[in-house]
């Protein structure tokens, strides 16, 4: 039986021939939106890198990778290292649970803003850390639809930033290639993972 962790593999070849119909995107990411998230804050969100013309201007600032022009979409996960504050509208959610009594809630936000808001690297730790559950849930979510993927942490940060116009306080987070793997091209040997002794202490 295929197993999802077993078979996920970084693709580096991806087939140009073939595109990610619209259908099978959205639900790739309505499937990873179920990643959990600090507070449930989801403090991220996606640009779907799809034309060619997008693809070429990602693929000038992300080390010229080939699997950007190769796959029919990369998606660029954007964190926010803001997304604790009282602006983020997953607290109205609460408000609204709470019978409208935006004050509750407002001692909430403020201990969630000392616990990330203290620091640049707190920020930037609240960003990354959410926004990589999502990054995974989306590469495990493609597998589960029978879709390969790429995760890339080789970009210039600032060139993503200015080329894709991030917000202030918004910061990329990865890239995942979608698609589908050419079979005429071999995966590389799949690397050695730890095993349960070498990583885990039992207390
Ligand atoms: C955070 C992160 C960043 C990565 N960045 C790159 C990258 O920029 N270029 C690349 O070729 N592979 C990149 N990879 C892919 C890894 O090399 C790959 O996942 C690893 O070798 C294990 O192979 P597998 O995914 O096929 O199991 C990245 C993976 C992760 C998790």
């Amino acid at each position: 039986m295929p197993n999802l962790f077993e078979d996920r593999r970084s693709s580096s070849d991806f087939d140009p021939a073939r595109p990610l119909p619209d259908g099978l995107l959205r639900e790739i990411v309505r499937l990873a939106a179920f990643a959990p998230s600090a507070n449930n804050l989801q403090p991220w969100r996606l640009i779907a890198v799809r034309t060619d013309e997008a693809k070429r201007r990602l693929h000038a600032v992300a080390n010229r990778q080939p699997r950007i022009l190769l796959a029919p979409v990369t998606l660029i996960v954007v964190a926010d290292s803001e997304g604790f504050g009282a602006k983020n509208p997953s607290w109205d959610e609460l408000v609204e649970r709470a019978g409208g009594d935006r004050t509750r809630i407002e001692r909430q936000i403020a201990v969630t803003a000392s616990r990330y808001g203290v620091s640049p690297e707190t920020r930037t730790k609240f960003a990354h850390k959410n926004s990589s559950l999502l990054a995974m849930s989306l590469m495990y979510a493609a597998k589960s639809l029978g879709v390969d993927s790429h995760p890339m942490d080789g970009f210039d940060v600032d060139g993503v930033v200015k080329e894709f116009a991030l917000a202030p306080g918004e910061q990329p987070s990865m890239l995942i290639a979608l698609g589908y793997h050419d079979d005429a091209k071999p995966l590389a040997p799949r690397r050695r993972r730890r095993t349960y002794d070498e990583l885990v202490e039992d207390l």
